[in-house]
């Protein structure tokens, strides 16, 4: 079995798609293995998104994810991280296709609802940053 991390960006606890957005995964068939509510601190949010660090958004990115609750989890399924990639739909709303969180519930770039871990190197690294607890058996 695979663990994916996903959050629930502040829009979509402001939107109460919070709910929404998790029975999705449930009815999917995945487990939830570890949920916290938090507003990321501006170094937890460098961390999370180092990897964007240096690109125009970067500084917009920040302010938004910083900018109220979030609601973070690990996830677990066969092959969960692109099974919740495909359930959470492209970032270019264009391509985020109806069926897909982003493509039924937005049509922004930036509020987008919902972070998944998009490889599974990229789920270790930040189950580990997010739910240091877990990261021993993930
Ligand atoms: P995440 O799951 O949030 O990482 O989204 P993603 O993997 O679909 O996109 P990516 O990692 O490329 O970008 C991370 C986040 O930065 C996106 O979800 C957006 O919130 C923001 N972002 C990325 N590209 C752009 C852009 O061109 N413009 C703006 N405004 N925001 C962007
Ligand atoms: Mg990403």
């Amino acid at each position: 079995m695979e663990r994916t991390f996903i959050m629930i960006k502040p829009d979509g606890v402001e939107r109460r798609l919070v709910g929404e957005i998790i029975r999705r995964f449930e009815n999917r068939g995945f487990d939830i293995i570890a949920l916290k509510m938090l507003t990321m601190s501006r170094d937890l949010a460098e961390k999370h998104y180092e990897a964007h660090k240096g690109k125009p958004f970067y500084a917009a990115l920040l302010e938004f994810i910083t900018s109220g609750p979030v609601v973070a989890m690990v996830l677990q399924a066969e092959n969960a991280v692109t099974l919740a990639r495909q359930m959470m739909g492209a970032l270019n709303p264009l391509d985020a296709a109806p069926g897909t969180i982003r493509g039924d519930f937005t049509t922004d770039t930036r509020k987008n609802l919902i972070h998944g871990a998009d490889c599974p190197e990229a789920a270790r690294r930040e189950i580990a940053l997010w739910f240091p607890e877990l990261a021993l058996d993930s």
